[in-house]
């Protein structure tokens, strides 16, 4: 994972502060401090434009626009090229009596102490496979999406992340407490309770180990009273699954189930694990999707995207935004501090127990602290609010964040955040600031290049996400709702 003081964010920090007239031509005027890391980029840049001016179109009745948008298509390519940026593929397929498992148990409110919470009613297929709203609503809440209630007002610290291609990314969590390392051992919150037994079953990496943790979460999943599994010790992760199983061993459906997943194993023989490994199944069988106007270009295609959308990308590459956003995933998997308000109740940690150190809660590495993992931006249009806390709701406002983000985040307006979030907003701005990561510095992107963004992210939306109905089973083995509180404002599902 990268240090403190990375080769990169060293470079990165050496640059002089740039005036706003300075980066209002993305890929032709990069920031300063950018220059040594663009200079190649920029130079085909520069080349393509000065090719656009002195060369004629071999069509002279070929119309302008179309001359216009080969060297757009051209410098785009150059500069993905250059970037690193790169078409994103498809897994290789899951069984599908795996992933037939895996959304039963998903879908099933089994799984929470009190029967009244599936993983989806966080991760729901309509709301961009996250809720709709900055922070959730978890266990003894009622409703679905931003309808949802908690009648004590309780909310979830951080802000559900999409479950889009998540075999793109090798950790999990906000904070990548779930991660799998180059020697393919698991680094888990439960250390060595995540056994042997349990890890041979995991077809996935880290995306099988995943769906351990929200059923030991008591304002996820457990519960504080009232069942089994509220009753057992917070430490004792083994037997919360222990229970889980033996609730699902109940029901004959789920037996079957689990042995056709695993053809040749008793369920008598298995364990939590292999529940884990099916939910991550499903996850990766019903929600990768690849064929985005941004994938498509990239893998030849000029005419994917919109002039508008092209001109975003070249921006979203000249801006620096492509330093974190990097590879096919655009996310270097790493874990920086963009500047974030932090609001909701926290993860415990600062003097009033409302902040959350981020990446530093797992390193214990001070500096670390305030950094999160660099989000995948595919469907970015259909997930929000965002950010590790959802504190920003609009896309435009997000990306305009990174602009001057220390005014920003000084100046952020909780007026944006649902009414009961409103007052949670911390000062904790000097310290963030503090440590903010250092390719921030200076960063000023004009309105248009912000617009020009915002069109880009358009271009990072599958069409196959904007319906996403037939994820969700009629009925799942339990018999219990599939999502008790569907809303009847057709606002979400069918
Ligand atoms: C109460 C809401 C809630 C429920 C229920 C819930 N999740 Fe989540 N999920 C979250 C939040 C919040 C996070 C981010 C937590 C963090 O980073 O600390 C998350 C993170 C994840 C991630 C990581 C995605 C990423 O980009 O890192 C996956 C995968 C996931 N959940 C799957 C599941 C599964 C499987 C279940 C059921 C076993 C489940 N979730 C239940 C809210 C929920
Ligand atoms: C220094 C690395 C870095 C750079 C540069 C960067 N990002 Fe990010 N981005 C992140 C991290 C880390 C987060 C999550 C921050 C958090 O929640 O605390 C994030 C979050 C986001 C999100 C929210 C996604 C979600 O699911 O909540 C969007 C959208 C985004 N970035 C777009 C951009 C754009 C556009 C640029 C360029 C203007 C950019 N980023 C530059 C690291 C970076």
């Amino acid at each position: 994972m990268r240090q403190a003081t990375s080769p990169r964010s060293r470079a990165m920090s050496n640059r002089t502060h740039p005036s706003p007239l300075s980066l209002r031509t993305p890929g032709v005027d990069s920031p300063p401090g950018r220059r040594r890391k663009w200079a190649i980029a920029g130079s085909l840049v520069a080349a393509v434009g000065l090719w656009g001016c002195g060369d004629t179109p071999t069509d002279p009745g070929a119309p302008e626009l179309a001359r216009v948008d080969r060297g757009l298509v051209d410098d785009v390519r150059r500069l993905a090229a250059a970037t690193g940026l790169e078409a994103l593929n498809a897994p290789r397929r899951v069984r599908p009596k795996l992933a037939k498992l895996g959304q039963a148990l998903v879908f099933d409110p089994e799984l929470s102490g009190n029967r009244d919470i599936s993983c989806m009613t966080c991760h729901w297929p309509s709301f961009g496979t996250s809720d709709g709203r900055s922070l959730p609503a978890g266990e003894g809440a009622t409703g679905l999406g931003p309808d949802r209630v908690h009648p004590d007002g309780v909310f979830i610290p951080r802000n559900a992340p999409p479950t889009f291609n998540l075999h793109a990314q090798s950790a999990q969590f906000w904070d990548g407490r779930v991660a799998v390392d180059a020697a393919g051992r698991f680094h888990t919150p439960a250390g060595n309770k995540v056994t042997p037994e349990m890890t041979r079953v995991f077809e996935f990496g880290s995306i099988s180990a995943q769906g351990l943790f929200p059923v030991t979460s008591r304002a996820e999943m457990r519960g504080n009273s009232g069942n089994e599994l509220a009753a057992i010790p917070d430490t004792d992760e083994p037997a919360m699954w222990r229970a889980i199983m033996a609730r699902l061993g109940a029901i004959s459906e789920y037996r079957r189930l689990f042995e056709q997943a695993y053809p040749g194993t008793d369920f008598e023989d298995m364990n939590f694990g292999h529940a884990s490994n099916a939910m991550a199944g499903f996850y990766l069988d019903a929600f990768t999707f690849v064929n985005t106007p941004w994938d498509e270009f990239l893998r030849g295609r000029d005419a994917a995207m919109t002039p508008d959308q092209l001109d975003g990308a070249r921006a979203f590459m000249a801006v620096g935004c492509a330093e974190c956003h990097s590879g096919a995933a655009l996310t270097d998997v790493e874990f920086h501090n963009t500047a974030m308000p932090q609001i909701g109740p926290g993860k415990g940690d600062g003097t009033g127990g409302q902040d959350d150190f981020g990446r530093m809660r797992v390193t214990g590495d001070p500096a670390d602290i305030y950094r999160f993992r660099t989000p995948p931006l595919r469907n970015v249009e259909l997930t929000g609010p965002f950010g590790h806390g959802g504190p920003i709701p609009d896309l435009r406002d997000f990306i305009a964040h990174y602009s001057e983000s220390d005014v920003k985040l000084r100046n952020y307006d909780p007026s944006v955040l649902e009414p009961a979030l409103q007052g949670t907003v911390l000062n904790n701005a000097d310290q963030v600031l503090a440590n903010r990561d250092p390719i921030l510095d200076g960063l000023v992107i004009s309105e248009a290049d912000i617009d020009r963004i915002r069109a880009f992210m358009s271009a990072l939306t599958d069409p196959a996400t904007r319906n996403l109905e037939r994820a969700i089973p009629q009925r799942v083995p339990s018999g219990l709702p599939v999502s008790e509180g569907r809303p009847g404002n057709g606002r979400g599902n069918r």
